[in-house]
């Protein structure tokens, strides 16, 4: 069987499962630790290594890690609701010296898109897709034609002079005390913001909130083709193995 080990890193949680990277599948409970206040790297890192441990797959086994920033050549570049260390830092050798293993670092929305392409809501579908995910913050990842163009970040598009993540996150929706409709006008307000910049064909809308798709995304006015992830909050965790397996360890 083909597996890898997945791992989730965001500004709440960080998670992490085996995966079965030809069906795109968990094929072990999902471990999960609250993100270390601050999100620091050492202590981050820290918790990467207890799931890994838990997981107790054999040493030779890839591990994909998505994290929430801006990653060129292993180099963590930015730094979102997580601690300003992580800028510059050289964050994929911190985790394989931290796990003793290989690894594959790359962005979240990035791993999530992969997922979803692979094996969601994004197969076979030609064009410009989008993958965005809606949780602490708004991740983005691009797809033409199947192939995924990186680091995007997408979510910190400008409107109205602000970053629109601070606006239109799940983390906004609950520091303002926002109905689902409120939140809808303003995701609104985003996607159709998108549509004019990029014209996608498709906006696949994934996070952990994915769940309660039916509550929200038929209330968002646009003329874009919007549809939920199918793998909601493992996407990330399935894209990072996907890809750690493909690089590390092809078939
Ligand atoms: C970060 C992105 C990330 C997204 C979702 C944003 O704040 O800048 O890199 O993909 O949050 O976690």
């Amino acid at each position: 069987m083909s597996t890898a080990i997945g791992i989730d890193i965001g500004g709440t949680g960080i998670k992490g499962a085996l995966v079965n990277t030809k069906k795109g599948t968990l094929i072990s409970d999902r471990i999960r630790f609250d993100t270390p206040k601050g999100a620091p790297p050492q202590e981050v890192a820290k918790k990467v290594a207890e799931i890994v441990s838990e997981l107790d797959a054999p040493a030779d086994t890839p591990v994909g890690i998505c994290f929430p920033a801006l990653i060129k050549n292993g180099v963590t570049l930015s730094a979102a609701n997580v601690s300003d260390q992580w800028v510059g830092l050289k964050a994929q050798k911190l985790f394989a010296e931290a796990l003793d293993r290989k690894v594959v670092l790359l962005n979240d929305a990035d791993a999530a898109g992969v997922a979803e392409i692979k094996y969601g809501a994004g197969q076979e579908r030609r064009g410009l897709v989008l993958m965005v995910t809606l949780g602490t913050g708004i991740g983005t990842a691009m797809f033409m034609n199947g192939k995924l163009i990186p680091n995007t970040e997408l979510g910190h598009l400008e409107i109205d002079g602000v970053d629109y993540e601070t606006k239109a996150s799940v983390s906004a929706k609950e520091r303002d005390n926002l109905s689902f409709a409120q939140w809808a006008e303003r995701l609104a307000k985003y996607f159709n913001q998108l549509d004019k910049l990029l014209s996608p064909d498709l906006i696949i809308v994934g996070g952990g909130i994915s769940k309660q798709q039916e509550e929200f995304l038929p209330l968002i006015q646009t003329n874009l083709q919007l549809v939920p992830a199918q793998a909601r909050n493992n996407a990330g965790i399935i894209g990072a193995a996907f890809i750690a397996r493909k690089q590390l360890k092809p078939d």
